[in-house]
């Protein structure tokens, strides 16, 4: 990955300014990045307030930083992005802003998947497929069998998901094979509650990054998130840009993770 920054920057057909970005993004990436960032993207329908303009059109400027801030973690070294796009209480909402959330992803991927497929980036989602229009789905799975054999980032959609629900499924299963004698009461871990998750073969999430100011969790991610770095910013999805992005990389940098145990000379 290193290699690939240096390449870019030293190709002459850069012009200065976009020399000195891949500088600055050669900095934060050679300090360590996290290996899975997980968003709650929030905040479109208050940017759209601002501007007297309808909730969607807040989502649909928030979609435009999802293409900003997938091509800069892809290009930073991030394994995996998850981006939490629509929730298990999302139907909640008035079902115009429901329909309209359920078009874009076939939006952004109509428009961005040829520059995802060029980028390497693998699309996955997690989330419950039941209720999702076959629009929605279709759109996913054409984009996932499109970039499934691709090695760089993981652009792991949250659709229709919700965390609960998830850990109520994983201990079904698990109930399940213990009354049909499968599974001993001995062998419920961590990992195989882990394993019977939707993320089970995704790293868990390093880093957590929640915009527009509310600092909780919405049922995201809850089992996965145990040791998770938190940032809460006040920007607004779609006024986050690459800098916000970089700005939550570095604080992350900074941080002494100890899992529940001591660090460095504390440890002696
Ligand atoms: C929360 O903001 C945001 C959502 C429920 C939807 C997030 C979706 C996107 C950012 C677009 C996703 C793009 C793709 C490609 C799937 P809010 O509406 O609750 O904002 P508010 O709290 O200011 O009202």
């Amino acid at each position: 990955m290193f290699n690939k920054l240096l390449k870019r920057m030293a190709d002459p057909a850069l012009e200065d300014a976009a020399q000195g970005y891949e500088e600055r993004l050669y900095e934060v990436a050679k300090e360590g990045v996290p290996a899975h960032i997980a968003i709650i993207m929030d905040g479109n329908g208050r940017w759209a307030k601002k501007r007297s303009l309808p909730r969607v059109a807040g989502h649909h400027e928030g979609m435009k930083t999802v293409r900003k801030i997938t091509k800069l973690a892809n290009h930073l070294g991030v394994e995996v992005l998850t981006l939490y796009a629509f929730s298990t209480e999302n139907w909640k909402r008035p079902k115009m802003e429901v329909d309209f959330l359920m078009r874009l992803p076939e939006e952004f991927l109509s428009t961005f998947l040829p520059e995802l497929i060029e980028e390497n980036v693998r699309v996955e989602m997690i989330g419950y497929h039941h209720n999702l229009p076959s629009h929605t789905i279709s759109a996913i799975r054409k984009a996932k069998e499109a970039t499934k054999h691709n090695t760089g980032l993981v652009l792991n959609f949250a659709l229709n998901y919700g965390s609960r629900s998830e850990i109520v499924d994983a201990v079904k299963d698990i109930a399940a094979q213990v009354a049909a004698g499968k599974l001993d009461l001995a062998d419920i871990t961590e990992d195989r509650i882990s394993s019977g998750l939707m993320t089970n073969d995704l790293p868990e999430p390093d880093l957590l990054i929640r915009t527009s100011g509310e600092v909780r969790l919405s049922n995201f991610m809850l089992w996965q998130l145990a040791y998770t770095e938190l940032w809460f910013t006040e920007t607004l999805w779609p006024d986050f840009g690459e800098e916000s992005l970089l700005e939550a990389v570095e604080n992350y940098q900074k941080r002494n993770r100890r899992f529940g145990g001591l660090k460095g000379e504390e440890a002696n």
